[in-house]
């Protein structure tokens, strides 16, 4: 009898997980090593504002995918590029029920920020091997840096939406050090523009995957610009000329800029960005 229950359920399992039940990645509640993997957020186990450590000998135990990828900008193609899809990474963590931003967390301070809506349509990966090795023989990055201890990438690319001038932009970070896990329709929620005019609708499709990357919004967004959303606002209120001009070409309004110029955003598309940060300002929610 017990004989039979045991080959039921294995047969349940096999039948609800084709290739095998999920496995759990251990998390260690410290670091080890300066290759292991910090998790934090909405992660089963892990309290508010707490940090675990995946460790990368476990990463490369999830199955894995390879691709020969020849259009990340990070690499010179063809690159052949395995690891876990970020979708996977979710049972192997627990996660499950409600959709999930998965935000990755860059020593630099940049973040890069994946939706569900994005992960279906791109099927992002955390890169385990670079050309077949493992993260102590891997070349330098651009800029000389290293590609490590973690990077992002996609089989290949190809704009999934458009907002005016934006097209949908590869999220494809390198020195990423941890993932956050977010619950998605929470941050969403955040982002919104208080009122819902359609420029600034528009101008918050763009923020949340242009912007956010660097400027930060409550605890969510990068911090390589010191600039989170509430000065955002009151630049975008108090001199919309100047913030339009940044945006475009950070370098015409201040040399030293290192932000990223948006060279193809048109006037309609520099307006809804900035109707988008204005509208966060007190004075225009009076
Ligand atoms: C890759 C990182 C990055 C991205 C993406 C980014 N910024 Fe920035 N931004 C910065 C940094 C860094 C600064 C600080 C000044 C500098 O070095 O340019 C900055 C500064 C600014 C400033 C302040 C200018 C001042 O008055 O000094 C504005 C306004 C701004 N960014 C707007 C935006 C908007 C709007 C977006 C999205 C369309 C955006 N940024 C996307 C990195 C970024």
């Amino acid at each position: 009898m017990r004989f039979a229950v045991l080959l039921l359920s294995s047969a349940l399992l096999a039948a609800a997980f084709p290739g095998g039940a999920p496995q759990r990645l251990p998390l260690a509640p410290q670091r080890g090593s300066p290759q292991d993997l910090e998790i934090a957020g909405d992660v089963p186990g892990v309290a508010q504002g707490e940090k675990r450590f995946v460790r990368y000998a476990d990463l490369v135990k999830l199955p894995q995918v390879t691709f020969t990828v020849r259009d990340d900008e990070n690499f010179p193609p063809p690159v052949q590029l395995s690891g876990v899809p970020l979708d996977a990474l979710l049972p192997a963590l627990g996660i499950g029920g409600g959709k999930q931003l998965i935000a990755a967390i860059c020593d630099d301070g940049y973040e890069g920020h994946y939706t569900g809506e994005y992960r279906a349509a791109h099927h992002p990966f955390l890169v385990l091997r670079i050309g077949g090795k493992e993260p102590a023989n891997w070349p330098k990055g651009p800029d000389g840096k290293n590609y490590g201890p973690y990077l992002i990438s996609h089989a290949s690319f190809s704009p999934a939406f458009h907002v005016l001038a934006h097209k949908d932009q590869a999220q494809i970070p390198y020195g990423v050090v941890g993932l956050r896990f977010f619950d998605e329709s929470a941050v969403l929620h955040q982002l919104l523009p208080p009122g819902a005019a359609v420029p600034a609708m528009q101008g918050y499709r763009i923020a949340q995957q242009n912007c956010l990357r660097c400027h930060r919004e409550g605890d969510i967004g990068g911090t390589k610009s010191p600039f989170g959303w509430p000065q955002m606002a009151l630049i975008a209120q108090g001199n919309p000329t100047a913030f339009g001009k940044y945006v475009v070409r950070p370098n015409s309004v201040n040399p030293e800029a290192n932000m990223p110029a948006n060279p193809e955003y048109d006037a309609a598309t520099v307006a809804a960005i900035t109707a988008y940060f204005r509208s966060f300002a007190p004075e225009e929610q009076k």
